[in-house]
């Protein structure tokens, strides 16, 4: 599961350190091709000599090579990795990890990631145990990232308790296992809308939303990532989608929107319609740009767009998954359902605008899913990333 896998390993000051070098050897002998991120106080526990022997890469610490001056890209490298692997994790670094406070080249390389990312803490019992950590953990952990739990034993400090880094050889079983499980959606094709639509009124002004694409965007991500071949048809939004197998169409207006979604979806296995489509556009768009002509009062004409989620579900084949999204301010679950039925999706997101973080222009979202079946599953507060971990994995109970 490991072979030809990029792995990011982040070493950090711990005592711990020396693990890293029964981890590399254990990352290069299943195939995985190792790059190795040093914090300047892990280079106190461990040489830099041994880490590039180990895993046939030079060393990465600083933002530019003392040997020639060149630059490190941490961007090219966040976006290079299959996964990033924090082990030892020290407190100090979690903090930054968890706030952004990207003074090394370790945690701005994390910055940059898209992939995975996998922390193994290791530090003294009262250390892992303190609040703070807790906390910044727990965010971390709301990231979407996986904490490798350190385990009970002998400490540097010579006390006994939690916060023993977890033993190389499962943390390769656990990344082996987690490689496993993205192969999940191999061979299967998904569609997915993302952002909101345009819809031109004259040559520079518009009907738009809010909608910023994030919560699509990290739902292509993650299809991607378990295997699937994704058609991302985007609306305005100024995102990129870094995995190579996201097809991406950009389009402006919901015609041109539907125009591509009608196309793509006798190809697919299944559609996630998460963009906020302008329900109406107006009836002729200008040529030349509208005069004010000191008007005190302007009236727009405007016409119904079709509903792509409804079309796709009239379209709908056997064994074809179609889900939609609903953001409702009252009566939230009835509305949501009763969309769900009409527009014959398979389950139907609901976020609520009433919810803090959730809904627009936010990185988190607080999402429950309703499915054909009358089933309500509602998730606490997350990170629109790992908020599409919780849709896909809804998507593959589908198919199983
Ligand atoms: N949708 C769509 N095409 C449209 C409008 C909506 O595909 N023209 C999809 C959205 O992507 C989303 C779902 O339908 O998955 C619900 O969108 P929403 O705007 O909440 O639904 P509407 O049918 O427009 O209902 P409302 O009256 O609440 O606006």
């Amino acid at each position: 599961m490991l072979k030809d896998k990029r792995i990011i390993l982040g070493i950090t000051g711990s005592i711990a350190a020396y693990k890293s070098a029964y981890l590399i050897r254990l990352l290069v002998k299943k195939g995985a091709e190792v790059q190795v991120v040093i914090t300047p106080a892990g280079k106190e526990f461990i040489t830099p000599l041994t880490l590039s022997t180990l895993s046939r890469h030079p060393v990465i610490s600083e933002f530019f090579s003392n040997r020639d001056g060149s630059w490190h890209s941490h961007v090219d490298l966040g976006l290079w990795a299959d996964a990033m692997l924090i082990a030892p994790a020290t407190a100090a670094t979690i903090g930054k990890m968890a706030n952004g406070i990207a003074d090394n080249m370790l945690v701005t390389t994390y910055l940059s990631c898209k992939a995975p990312v996998f922390i193994a803490p290791a530090m003294d019992l009262d250390m892992f145990a303190h609040p703070t950590t807790q906390q910044n953990i727990d965010r971390l952990r709301s990231f979407g990232h996986h904490i490798i739990e350190p385990t009970e034993g002998e400490l540097a400090s010579a006390l006994e308790g939690k916060g023993r880094m977890e033993e190389p050889e499962k943390i390769v079983t656990l990344l082996e296992h987690f490689f496993a499980a993205s192969h999940t959606l191999q061979k299967k094709k998904i569609l997915i809308t993302a952002g909101p639509t345009y819809e031109k009124i004259d040559p520079v002004r518009f009907i738009g939303n809010y909608s910023s694409g994030k919560m699509g965007f990290a739902l292509a991500e993650t299809c991607a990532r378990r295997g699937a071949d994704v058609t991302l048809i985007a609306g305005p939004v100024s995102l990129s989608a870094k995995h190579p197998k996201i097809k991406r169409i950009d389009v402006e207006s919901a015609e041109e929107m539907y125009q591509a979604a009608i196309k793509t979806f006798p190809e697919a296995d299944a559609a996630l319609l998460c963009a906020a489509v302008a329900d109406y556009r107006p009836e002729t768009s200008s040529a030349d740009k509208i005069k004010r002509d000191d008007k005190d009062r302007m009236t727009l004409h405007l016409t119904a767009n079709k509903d792509i989620a409804a079309s796709l579900g009239a379209l709908k084949r056997e064994g074809q998954i179609l889900a939609g999204f609903a953001l409702e301010t009252t009566d939230e679950i009835r509305h949501a359902q009763e969309k769900r039925k009409k527009k014959n999706l398979d389950f139907i997101v609901l976020n609520s605008l009433r919810e803090p973080g959730a809904g627009f222009r936010t990185d988190t979202n607080k999402i429950s899913i309703l499915d054909k079946q009358g089933e309500i599953t509602a998730y606490p507060l997350k990170s629109k990333q790992a908020v599409a971990e919780d849709i896909v994995n809804k998507l593959e109970t589908l198919w199983i």
